[in-house]
């Protein structure tokens, strides 16, 4: 059987990270690709060499351009740049401004990879997430089956790191899920969330759980406040999530942001639902029975997605 192949856009952080990740789990060839000339090269290289150690066969390649990206099975998106200060005016870049600048990224990055891989599964992780998913989506001409934004996975990741860090417990007792726009106003939902199937509202005090759902909200700000740049390793770890249950067909039910087509009341709208992911992409949104409450956040969450998506122009 042929190897898989994913692409990887952006060797910085977040990329680099995930292709570590993909070779480590022997899952496939990766081809890396940045616009700074050396980066993708270098880092590919580097992690050829610790394939003697770490016993993998996959193969890491490194280019600017995109032909040795042909033929890719999937594609993560992590092009971009992040919020940072000009250091000629020494301002800010608006959010608009910034909005403006990795749609032009994504977009071109996006044009790239759908003509050498026209049957490739985007997987988009650049932000704003659900912005940028919807970029990939116009730019690709992809159907949104084949177009997929990787926020949920991690969100819900560090909500259940959160959890099992409280109780003290193994994380992979933890079920949770988080929906909504990737931002703050990210929906955690308590009402779904167990260890080993007892509910978690049993084995915590309401505030201590108030304070994860909040933390978990801030978990990309608090890293940047240690850190003084955003995260990547659990980033990459929930991209790799998903792009592995498309390489293996696993159909895991992952919230992811997706296009939707009138469930949960949205049109044309990615946010994120809990979807089955499989060979094919999103296979199947799940339609939660949501609370009024539940609701409510999720509308909140959606107007601040809208708001964004209305600066891009579609
Ligand atoms: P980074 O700055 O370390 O890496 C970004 C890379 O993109 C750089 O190496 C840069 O040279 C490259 N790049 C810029 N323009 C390009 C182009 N036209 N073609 C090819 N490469 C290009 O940033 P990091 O930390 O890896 O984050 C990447 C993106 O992912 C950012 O937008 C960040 O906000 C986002 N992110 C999203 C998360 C999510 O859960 N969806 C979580 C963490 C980060
Ligand atoms: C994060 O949540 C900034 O999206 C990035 O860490």
């Amino acid at each position: 059987m042929a190897r898989k192949k994913v692409t990887i856009v952006g060797a910085g952080n977040v990329g680099a990270t995930c292709a570590h990740w993909i070779v480590s789990k022997n899952l496939a060839d990766v081809a890396l690709v940045d616009v700074v000339e050396g980066l993708a090269q270098g880092k590919a290289l580097d992690l050829m060499q610790s394939a003697p150690v770490m016993g993998f066969d996959v193969k890491v390649t490194g280019s600017t351009g995109y032909e040795a990206t042909a033929d890719s099975d999937v594609v993560v998106i992590t092009a971009g740049v992040p919020r940072r200060k000009d250091p000629a005016t020494g301002k800010y870049p608006s959010r608009d401004e910034l909005v403006k600048t990795n749609q032009g990224i994504v977009g071109e990055v996006t044009r790239q990879v759908a003509k050498y891989s026209p049957n490739s599964i985007l997987v988009v992780v650049s932000n704003p997430l659900d912005a940028m998913c919807h970029v990939a989506y116009h730019e690709s001409g992809f159907p949104s089956e084949r177009v997929i934004g990787q926020a949920g996975a991690l969100d819900t990741a560090r909500y259940k790191a959160f959890i099992a860090m409280e109780l003290g417990v193994s994380v992979s007792d933890i079920h949770g899920i988080v929906l909504g726009g990737h931002g703050d106003t990210m929906v955690p939902l308590p009402r779904h969330t167990s260890v080993a199937g007892i509910p978690v509202r049993e084995l915590m005090a309401e505030d201590r759980l108030q304070a994860i759902i909040q933390r978990t909200r801030n978990g990309g700000g608090e890293i940047v406040s240690l850190i003084g740049v955003s995260a990547w390793y659990a980033p990459a770890a929930g991209t790799v999530e998903m792009v592995e249950a498309i390489l293996k067909d696993q159909k895991r039910v992952i919230p992811s942001a997706v296009l939707l087509k009138g469930q949960y009341g949205y049109n044309d709208l990615y946010i994120g639902v809990p979807t089955i992911i499989g060979a094919n992409g999103v296979e199947r949104i799940i339609e939660m029975a949501l609370n009024e409450e539940e609701k409510a956040m999720l509308e909140i969450s959606a107007k601040a997605v809208r708001d964004v998506v209305s600066i891009l122009g579609y």
